[in-house]
């Protein structure tokens, strides 16, 4: 958690000068509550450190696309990241816009392609042959040019979960390092696309630079091949990735971070090209928490149970990959913890939020799951006919809401029964 947007004051937890207990009393349960200044500070920390560099910021919309999400980037100048013409709708909604917008993904259809590109989006991050042919004849059916650049897979091991690790061979991900050079060729060929970058994402929830610095120098390398093959490439791609602390993770400060790799980049001789970052969970995860109200105390014969109203469903990440989150009480108590499994009212054993968790607490009691403003609300579902929980969004002593709980009537609206 941002330490000065999420603080305690008088035992009761605050989301910068809001009370977390009145917003639930509000709003009711489970809600997502973000931070305006704690998002203002984490793209700051990257925004700072590209001043005066050739460097920009394109926030990945996958990690958390609520629209007053979004729009607080879009005013600060934010360029963005997306992986569908879904996406696209919501920067261009938000305040975004399309020539600050990359699009990237593995499997692009050509519907989204056309949209992408009458939107005017600044470059295409291309991952096969199949899809520069695609997009090719998208360009051409438009009359238009399409900005590409090329994923290439540089086969480094960025150290996290394999769910959330995409740089290795066996990746789904990316043209195949030794098959780059000659992709590069082919799409030099083709008469509707402009190659103008090169990019990579090695994986997710990266907690050392190694990693990163260590694809760099593989891309660099295919660049000064590339250009000795006659194409030029204006920018370099880095992706997202880097980590948070959840729990006891110590990743590098945003901003060192972002200078290591400039200044490698300029020493190895390439700081005329312009650098592009697409941090996602870096810029939203620890801006957000997820409130929820505890129904029941469940004594079991191993171990005790807190049933909560929210459940894997709104939070995936615990069912998915085992993540942690650390759970807090919205107004603490002074009696003894115990141990507990917090687990939601899904039919599933996997539906947890935290195991093992010491906690002092009574049924009718609010918890704050920490670090849920990244790949949160975005990967909730209707499971077991749940509506997704509303979103607020504070900014200073005031709360807005800034999407509406659903209402179950929503979830099926659009069903019908046979006629007959
Ligand atoms: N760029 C590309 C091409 C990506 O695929 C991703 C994330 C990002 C940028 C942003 O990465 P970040 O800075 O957020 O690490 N649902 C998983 C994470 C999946 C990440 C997918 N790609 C989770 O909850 O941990």
């Amino acid at each position: 958690m941002s330490h000065s947007a999420f603080h305690y004051v008088d035992g009761v937890l605050h989301v910068e000068g809001v009370s977390a207990a009145s917003l639930a009393e509000q709003f009711g349960t489970p809600l997502y509550v973000y931070s305006r200044d704690a998002l203002t500070r984490a793209y700051h920390a990257y925004a700072d450190a590209c001043a005066g560099r050739r460097a920009t910021v394109h926030v990945a919309v996958k990690a958390n696309s609520n629209l007053a999400v979004l729009n607080v980037f879009a005013r600060m100048g934010a360029g963005f990241d997306i992986v569908s013409s879904g996406e696209l709708a919501r920067v261009l909604a938000a305040g975004g816009k399309a020539e600050n917008t990359v699009f990237s993904g593995v499997g692009k259809s050509a519907a989204e392609m056309r949209e992408a590109l009458e939107a005017g989006v600044k470059c295409f991050n291309v991952e096969s042959i199949p899809e520069l042919h695609a997009l090719n004849e998208v360009a051409k059916s438009l009359g238009k040019k399409a900005p590409v650049s090329l994923r290439v897979n540089p086969d480094v091991d960025a150290k996290t979960h394999p769910y959330i690790s995409t740089g290795l061979k066996s990746n789904k991900f990316g043209v195949a390092f030794k098959d780059a050079r000659a992709t590069y060729a082919q799409a030099h060929e083709m008469a509707n696309l402009d190659v103008i970058g090169i990019d990579c994402h090695i994986g997710s929830q990266i907690t050392e630079v190694s990693p990163y610095l260590d694809a760099l120098d593989k891309l660099l390398e295919l660049v000064e091949q590339i250009e000795a093959d006659g194409m030029s490439i204006r920018h370099v791609d880095v992706g997202g990735g880097l980590g948070i602390t959840y729990d006891d993770e110590t990743p590098p400060d945003i901003g060192e971070f972002v200078k290591t790799l400039l200044d490698h980049i300029e020493k190895r001789g390439h700081g005329q090209r312009e650098v592009y970052f697409e941090p996602g969970r870096s810029l939203v995860g620890n801006a957000g928490v997820l409130l929820t109200r505890i129904e029941f105390l469940k004594p079991g014969e191993e171990k005790n149970f807190a049933i909560v109203d929210a459940a894997m469903n709104d939070l995936a990440r615990p069912a998915m990959y085992e993540a942690f989150h650390r759970i807090v009480p919205v107004v603490k108590r002074d009696e003894k913890a115990h141990k507990y499994d917090v687990v939601g009212p899904v039919c599933e054993s996997g539906d947890w939020l935290g195991r093992d968790r010491e906690l002092a607490i009574a049924p009718g009691d609010l918890l704050a799951i920490c670090s849920a403003g990244a790949y949160g609300f975005v990967m909730s579902s209707n499971y077991n006919t749940r509506p997704r929980a509303a979103e607020i969004m504070v900014d200073g002593e005031r709360a807005r809401l800034v999407r509406e709980r659903e209402e179950v009537t929503q979830l099926f609206a659009g069903e019908s029964i046979l006629p007959d």
